[in-house]
């Protein structure tokens, strides 16, 4: 306690759904500490919905999900203010405070969890933006005033600020040229392997989920349907990991096309 390292996460039969649409059917897998997993999924497999009931922002209807020795399904609003000062999270629709200022909005955690005097908070969030390629002149903008690309890199920047123990990530690439994700890849792995820090990020990038994570996990039909070490993906034999990373249109995962009458 108190070394600020991440214990495992250990989900356990998570259910979660809205009305007659189950997403999350049972959910099973564990998230070691200190390494990087990547979860994939064909879109609509739930892969958002897994992050937000990690995060307490939805409520599972059932499972476990354990940090360490907290079970986070039943935690009082204290308990997750707590638990969500120690972790840093890009949503997948960047979701910035439009009334904020670019470096209020990423030195948010700092200043609202940490206690940091604004100055500080402001030369952290400058140093936060030069290293997702964002001059300082932009320090001072709204987010409705940067493109969408300018806006993810805000995100990943207010997620990775203050070094949390736990960074959830949820696409930080959409929609970035290829040197700007190899970019934010490489910072992500920089500034978070060999120290402690539990990633877990959601993808689209098959390229980046065979080559850039310790682990692969796959979400389908409200399950996972394969989890293990990036090394043993190639060899893995399994038919949905397959279809999935290899970005193959054939295979056991059908696209759900409209009624063809
Ligand atoms: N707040 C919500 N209310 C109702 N349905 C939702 C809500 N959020 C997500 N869903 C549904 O859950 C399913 C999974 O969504 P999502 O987790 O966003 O998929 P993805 O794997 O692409 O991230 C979709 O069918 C989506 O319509
Ligand atoms: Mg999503």
């Amino acid at each position: 306690m108190g070394s600020g390292s991440a214990p495992d996460i250990r989900l356990d039969g998570l259910a979660k759904s809205f009305t007659d649409n189950e997403v999350l059917r049972s959910v099973s897998l564990n998230i070691p500490a200190g390494q990087s997993t990547v979860l994939i999924g064909p879109s609509a497999s739930g892969k958002s919905v897994l992050l937000k009931c990690l995060v307490g922002l939805m409520q599972v209807d059932s499972g476990s999900m354990r940090y360490g020795d907290l079970e986070l399904s039943g935690m009082s609003t204290d308990e997750w203010s707590d638990f969500q000062g120690r972790i840093g999270m890009l949503f997948q629709q960047n979701a910035l405070f439009d009334s904020l200022r670019i470096w209020e909005n990423i030195a948010f955690r700092l200043i609202n969890h940490e206690g940091v005097s604004r100055s500080e908070a402001r030369d952290r969030a400058v140093k936060r933006m030069a290293s997702v390629g964002l001059g300082e002149e932009m320090a001072d903008l709204y987010p409705v005033e940067l493109s969408g690309g300018m806006q993810k890199r805000v995100g990943v920047a207010r997620a990775m600020v203050g070094n949390p123990e736990l960074l959830i990530l949820d696409d930080p690439t959409a929609g970035l040229d290829p040197i700007l994700t190899n970019t934010i890849l490489s910072l992500i792995e920089r500034e978070t392997s060999g120290k402690g820090t539990t990633v877990l990020v959601v993808t689209g990038d098959m390229k980046a989920a065979r080559s850039r994570f310790d682990n692969v996990a796959m979400l389908f039909d409200g399950e996972i349907k394969w989890s293990g070490k990036r090394d043993d993906v190639p060899e893995a034999d399994n038919l949905y990991l397959d279809q999935m990373i290899n970005s193959r249109a054939t295979g056991p995962i059908k696209m759900r096309l409209a009624a063809r009458g």
